[in-house]
């Protein structure tokens, strides 16, 4: 059996981990696995090669992708299906493994379910924004990477006392990401994309913790409208000083997680096995705690909203 392995989202801590994984399990059972670089633009243009299994041990923990990836929509290109169609049997492609998000299963599953090409995806995205897996590979490293951040800033913060800090996570465009932080760190308010912040409460919710605490600490995915205001307003309206820390994506592309690291090779091996027994399409899905593959595709979209009790709660409102 041969396998392409195709990196077709945003890069995410625990990639390397399960591809080194699916590569070792083909390895080992006498099949082949081979990278694909940049994606499916890389596919189409037949940048495939052989896995260096050594190398990818050494990088099973790293943050990002040993296997680069690509924006361009490849698929939809004219000429796109027949020229991948021609690697694929050039190569003598059995089958593909496929890492990415909405996007992934949105577009490219359908068209390879269409097209006959068998093929699993592994959800991965540190957003943990897809809909039908209660968990997608990358989170747990990407929060991990925020929890440091908010090690450091509260410990400066009691240290000095009278300063109101926040704290921007990745996540765009959804807030799943920034609650799962604020829950964990517990953060004086969260302020995500889906729920409006209404900027006296803000404000109010700011000098009430610092006159507390000595200190007020806000969680934000990057994408919560009126940033720029918040941050001009607050200020001035509580006399309190603002720090801004925004994570970017060095919080992407942070070390893999013990917990990304385990999910990644299970994962590898639940897709590498369903291969193996001829599974045209599936999702390897995480639900109440326990990950398995699910044959077929996913209904597309993400995620509805992040749970308004904890948004709540951790706002006290
Ligand atoms: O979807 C994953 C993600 O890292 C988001 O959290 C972030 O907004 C986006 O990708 C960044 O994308 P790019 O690397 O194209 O800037």
């Amino acid at each position: 059996m041969i396998t392409a392995i195709v990196v077709s989202g945003g890069d995410a801590p625990g990639i390397n981990a399960a591809i080194e994984t699916y590569a070792r399990l083909a390895s080992e059972a006498g099949d082949h696995a081979l990278g694909v670089q940049d994606g499916f633009a890389g596919m189409l243009a037949g940048e495939l090669e052989p896995l260096d299994i050594p190398l990818l041990t050494q990088m099973a923990g790293r943050g990002g992708s040993i296997l680069r990836s690509s924006r361009a929509p490849a698929l939809g290109e004219a000429g796109g299906r027949e020229r991948l169609q021609a690697a694929i049997r050039e190569r003598k492609i059995d089958n593909l493994l496929l890492f990415g998000g909405d996007g992934t299963l949105r577009h490219a599953l359908p068209l390879l379910e269409s097209w006959g090409i068998s093929c699993i995806v592994l959800p991965t995205t540190i957003d943990n924004d897809i809909t039908g897996t209660d968990y997608t590979l990358g989170h747990d490293s990407a929060c991990n990477f925020a929890r440091a951040a908010v090690d450091g800033i509260r410990a400066t913060a009691q240290a000095l006392p009278g300063r109101f800090f926040m704290l921007e996570t990745l996540g765009a465009p959804s807030g799943h990401l920034a609650l799962a932080i604020a829950r964990a760190s517990g953060a004086h308010a969260v302020l995500l994309p889906e729920y409006e912040v209404d900027l006296d409460w803000l404000a109010d919710r700011v000098t009430s913790c610092v006159k507390r605490d000595g200190y007020a600490l806000a969680v934000l995915s990057e994408a919560t409208p009126g940033i720029e205001r918040i941050v001009a307003e607050i200020p001035a309206r509580a006399g309190i000083r603002l720090r801004y820390t925004a994570l970017g994506h060095a919080q992407r592309g942070a070390d893999a997680s013990h917990l990304d690291r385990a999910v990644a090779r299970e994962m590898s091996r639940l897709a590498w096995r369903a291969l193996k027994d001829g599974c045209r399409l599936g999702v390897v899905l995480s639900r109440d705690g326990a990950l398995s593959l699910r044959e077929g595709s996913l209904p597309p979209g993400r995620k509805p909203a992040p749970d308004y009790e904890q948004y709540a709660r951790i706002n006290g409102l």
